[in-house]
């Protein structure tokens, strides 16, 4: 039964506050986003770069939030269309938003360091918005390009810093302390305490930096088509071999 105006007011109430404003059956979840109209006015910067015909895809979202990217991607066409977050209330709108627009998305609380549970490559995943939240960005990143990506993955960070990119050496000498100073070369920036009033941001990085992990993970940067989001493909095998956690192989010595 179709929900009437005024119930959809009342559990967008229930379920917030809401991170992604959505437009559900008329009603906004978040209209006083400080960001404006957010991710709307985002997506539309780069929409045009991803396939408009999914159909026959699968899709993940990871840190889905409220599934307003989940939503778009299955409004495309997509078979399959999953979101992973590990926040449960977060889960829970992205639930009620896709039964009001009448979607069969998937949402599943997971955490990005457990993707391998998923036992599945997907045609395209989104890694939106997640990277600077992490205590653990390249492990996260190292994991996603093993264990989920198929063909394409989305990814936007929050960047800060210099957007110029500089020529990185490949090597150094230990005394040559210059490329450091550049400010284009690759740096996250580490939040102590808190960023923006939030207590999740942990690590931001300049242009370089993100571009610099991204290759470093095992992905070709292939379209930057906004200024914060970046087409990637998975690639040769990353520099450090891959995710160093969990463990696999040999057992530990005390279980033996
Ligand atoms: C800034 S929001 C981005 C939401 C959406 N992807 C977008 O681009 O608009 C960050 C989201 O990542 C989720 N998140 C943070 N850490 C996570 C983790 N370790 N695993 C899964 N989701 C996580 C948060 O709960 C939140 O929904």
């Amino acid at each position: 039964m179709k929900l009437t105006r005024t119930q959809i007011e009342q559990r967008v109430t229930a379920l917030g506050p809401w991170f992604h404003n959505l437009d559900l059956g008329g009603v906004a979840t978040a209209p006083g986003h400080f960001l404006g109209d957010y991710p709307r006015t985002k997506w539309k910067r780069f929409a045009a770069a991803l396939p408009a015909d999914l159909t026959g895809r699968s899709v993940l979202d990871i840190g889905c939030n409220a599934g307003f990217y989940a939503l778009e991607m299955k409004r495309r066409g997509a078979d399959r269309v999953l979101g992973i977050d590990f926040d449960e209330a977060y889960l829970a709108q992205a639930r009620f938003a896709a039964e009001v627009a009448e979607l069969d998305i998937a949402f599943e609380k997971l955490s990005v360091y457990d993707v391998a549970a998923l036992g599945e490559r997907f045609d395209v995943v989104l890694f939106m918005g997640v990277l600077y939240h992490l205590r653990h960005p390249l492990l996260a990143l190292d994991l996603v390009r093993e264990h989920v990506v198929g063909d394409l993955m989305v990814f936007q960070s929050m960047l800060r810093g210099s957007r110029a990119v500089c020529e990185a050496p490949e090597n150094a000498a230990f005394a040559d302390t210059e490329p450091f100073h550049e400010p284009g070369f690759p740096r996250l920036h580490f939040i102590e305490h808190r960023y923006a009033d939030d207590p999740t941001n942990w690590w931001v990085p300049n242009r370089a930096g993100v571009e610099a992990m991204l290759r470093s993970s095992g992905f070709e940067i292939t379209g930057h088509p906004e200024e914060e989001v970046y087409l990637c493909r998975a690639a040769a095998a990353p520099a450090g071999g891959g995710a160093v956690y969990p463990r696999r192989g040999a057992a530990r010595r005390d279980d033996a």
